[in-house]
């Protein structure tokens, strides 16, 4: 079979669009305090720059959840059926996705693989890599956010005697407010049957200093990732920010366990928004907030799998404890 016909993509389509870019911008601008959702970090330019990020000598996260992967793939992939198909949500390159495929391929020669991310061109580029390499896959990705795409995916039938495997990798969690994290996964649970599985990667809680370097890295990658928030504005809506009069801020809150990320006026200034119409002003040291990074304990992943109908079936974690793998079983 060609690499072609193993390969279908299904968009979904109004996600992530300009519309949306445009009225969220406008919406988190106008507010008090100032905010950007932190989604809209990832256009062409800002997911190049994540990809580096994750390659940084701070940013430990990839490194231990690879390192993870790579040593207990088998042992994650052991209670699942012979048969089954691996969901991916926020799917990103895929690179460590690889791991697991190659456990589950050691026992099966055939997979369906159903990667749901935001970037089709992410999408279509992953795809290519996995299909020359894994002669044998199936692939059915899915363009769109998390929500729409698990409806696409529960519409998408599946050998009956298979079982799921859904992986949110990457400590993706973090990203979300511990409640809205908790009932995000709900909905995962309500795609899945009883003996599907549930893979979560998490960035644990630690020292300050170790964090707050990995949110900002001495090379200053993670700083132009986020003022290309700024930058994509000026690119797509007309904006007139002086990005080199922001600096980026990643702080700790050690109570709330989590990286607070900002951009910071280095004085009064104004920028207009020719796209929305709109006249904004920073007074020196204002900040937008840009993203959260949750980091979890243990106690808060078992409260985290308990919130979402789950228990921690099992839990790996790399030789340094800053990340865990969990693998969650439906309750
Ligand atoms: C994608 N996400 C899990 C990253 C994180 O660690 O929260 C995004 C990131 N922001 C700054 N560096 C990396």
């Amino acid at each position: 079979m060609t690499d072609a016909a193993r390969f279908t993509l299904i968009r979904h389509p109004s996600s992530g669009g300009a519309v949306d870019f445009a009225r969220d911008v406008h919406a988190g601008l106008t507010a008090t305090p100032k905010r950007l959702p932190f989604p809209y970090f990832y256009d062409e330019e800002g997911s190049r720059l994540f990809e580096a990020i994750c390659g940084l000598p701070e940013y430990y996260l990839t490194r231990a959840e690879a390192e993870i992967l790579g040593r207990h793939a088998g042992a994650i992939v052991a209670p699942l059926p012979p048969s089954v198909e691996l969901v991916e949500l926020g799917s990103g390159s895929a690179t460590k996705t690889r791991l697991l495929l190659d456990a589950l391929l050691a026992r099966r020669p055939s997979l369906r693989y159903l990667p749901i991310d935001i970037s089709e061109t992410m999408l279509e580029e992953s795809a290519r890599g996995l299909l020359a390499d894994y002669p044998s896959l199936q692939v059915t990705a899915i363009a769109a956010e998390y929500r729409s795409g698990l409806r696409i995916l529960q519409d998408q039938p599946r050998a009956e005697d298979s079982a799921r495997l859904v992986l949110w990798l990457g400590s993706n969690v973090g990203n979300f407010h511990r409640p809205d994290a908790a009932r995000f996964l709900a909905e995962v649970r309500a795609t899945m049957a009883l003996r599907d599985r549930l893979l979560l990667g998490a960035d644990l809680r630690k020292e300050r200093t170790v964090l707050e370097r990995a949110y900002d890295d001495a090379a200053g990658v993670t700083a132009r990732f986020n003022l290309n928030l700024l930058a994509r504005i000026n690119r797509e809506l007309g904006g007139h920010f002086a990005v080199d009069q922001f600096r980026h801020l990643a702080r700790y809150d050690e109570p709330a366990g989590r990286i607070e990320m900002y951009l910071v006026s280095e004085r009064d200034q104004a920028a207009r928004i020719d796209g929305l119409g709109i006249d904004l002003t920073f007074a020196a040291g204002e900040r937008i907030h840009t993203e959260d990074s949750y980091k979890y304990s243990q106690g808060e992943l078992a409260h985290l799998a308990a919130a979402a109908g789950f228990t921690v079936e099992d839990q790996w974690m790399d030789e340094a404890g800053r990340f865990a793998v969990s693998r969650f079983a439906p309750a």
